[in-house]
């Protein structure tokens, strides 16, 4: 994909989209809010991870993060002067079930009360994200999404926030990238919470499908006209090399990651390829897999980054190794910059799955800002990451992909799980050290964009 500046420009990228097109911003609990043994909330998954030794790059925790628990208003404000027309941000099951059971704890619902009514009145729409990872750690303590009994809890759960918040919300999500919660999570321990075991990994698998099942169905019996979606990750995956080695470590990757969740989402059940991998690395030692249930989806949500080059290091399953293409573009993150990845994935999920709508979730990157000394974050390396994306997702609308939304990742520099706060994705800067808030060159350029897209 060549693209020029004048393409990038959000005037130009702006007439390639139509008037009702969502721009908006998406945040996790976990990774902003804070105040995490306040008003009654309960530990989750990931306080108890964030605390093993190692676990964490610099070795802190989500207490503070951004401290968004009591700056909310100030930070709807900021997203309300950039102009964004929707907000993703998810609920902390352990501040709303803090046991993961039973009642509903007062105050952490009057939390999401309040933001939801301050998001509205600033003419934003919410989408509510029930699961963004942080699993109260009482449920862990019983086995978490390994155990069958979690798709009851997670229907609670549900119930529980649905009928708070739905009278206000129709723009739900059952999960956030339930692929790297069950694969890093469970099976290479760089997640909370933190096991290395595939069985139990596809087990919890198993479980994030029927969970997804039963909680779309309670959304739906209790929000009138609901909208439900899953944020599904998927990164462009392509052999490292043209060798028939790699080609097949490739195509069997991406059967066993990727269709092992969208297949059965689509009502095909789980796909025969990924099958005779996993079988083959033993991951299905002692699994009993059953037939999961068709996915309930309004549109799907794409997270997508970077493009992920597989090479094999023999010819069995899961013996390759994933990674960025030597010296190509990338990020912060090590992660292969690839645009026109983007609008290869839309129109590859549009051709095999069709669904309704498709809504771009999370795209963004992370790169070393810093504020100059007037004050200011001249972040245009993430402005052209941001721009060759757009233009990507426009090549895409324009082959007919139904995409109505792109949500960049994130509002705030926050709290990035395991590589915790050295990693900034905000365009908005955060100084952890006070708080002070400063959006970035990145955040006036989408600002351009979004005005101009009428
Ligand atoms: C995604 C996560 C999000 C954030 C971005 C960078 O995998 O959903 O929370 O960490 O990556």
């Amino acid at each position: 994909m060549t693209t020029s500046d004048h393409d990038l420009d959000p005037g130009a990228l702006a007439s390639r989209f139509p008037p009702g097109f969502v721009w908006g911003f998406g945040t996790s609990a976990y990774q902003i809010e804070g105040a995490a043994a306040e008003e009654g909330r309960g530990p989750s998954i990931w306080d108890t991870f964030s605390r093993v030794p190692g676990a964490i790059a610099d070795g802190q925790t989500g207490d503070v993060a951004c401290d968004h628990y009591h700056r909310f208003p100030e930070d709807i404000g900021l997203m309300a002067r950039i102009g964004a027309r929707a907000y993703r941000f998810s609920v902390s099951w352990p501040r709303v079930q803090p046991g993961g059971t039973g009642a509903g704890n007062e105050p952490g619902l009057e939390f999401y009360d309040r933001l939801v009514d301050a998001v509205l009145a600033a003419g934003i729409r919410p989408l509510v994200n029930l699961f963004h990872w942080d699993l109260p750690q009482p449920l862990q303590d019983r086995g978490g999404f390994a155990d069958a009994a979690i798709v009851d809890r997670f229907g609670d759960y549900a119930d529980l926030v649905a009928s708070r918040l739905g009278d206000r919300v129709t723009d739900w999500m059952t999960f956030n990238e339930p692929a790297v919660f069950a694969f890093l999570g469970h099976a290479d321990g760089i997640h909370a919470p933190g096991l290395r075991d595939w069985p139990t990994a596809l087990r919890v698998v198993d479980n994030e499908l029927r969970a997804h099942a039963r909680a779309s169905a309670v959304i739906r019996s209790r929000v009138r006209g609901a909208r439900i979606g899953v944020a599904f990750d998927m990164n462009h995956v392509a052999p490292a090399t043209h060798t028939d080695r790699d080609r097949l470590a490739a195509a069997q990757w991406s059967s066993a990651r990727d269709a092992w969740f969208l297949d059965p989402l689509f009502g095909r059940g789980y796909p025969q390829l990924g099958l005779e991998a996993h079988r083959a690395a033993g991951h299905l030692d002692g699994v009993e897999l059953g037939d999961p249930p068709p996915g309930d989806l309004d549109y799907l949500g794409l997270n997508y980054y970077r493009r992920d080059a597989v090479s094999a290091r023999s010819n069995a399953p899961f013996d390759w190794t994933i990674d960025a293409r030597p010296g190509t573009e990338q990020t912060q993150m090590n992660w292969e910059v690839a645009p026109d990845g983007l609008r290869d994935v839309l129109l590859a999920l549009h051709r095999e799955y069709a669904p309704r709508e498709i809504a771009v979730t999370e795209n963004g990157a992370a790169y070393p800002d810093s504020l100059d000394p007037d004050g200011r974050v001249r972040d245009d390396v993430r402005i052209s990451y941001l721009a060759r994306h757009v233009a990507a997702a426009a090549e895409a609308l324009e082959a007919g992909v139904p995409l109505t939304g792109y949500y960049v990742w994130s509002l705030l520099d926050n709290y990035e799980w395991s590589l915790g706060y050295t990693r900034r994705f905000g365009l908005v800067h955060v100084d952890f050290a006070n708080q002070r808030r400063t959006p970035k060159a990145s955040a006036d350029w989408y600002a351009r964009l979004i005005a101009a897209t009428r």
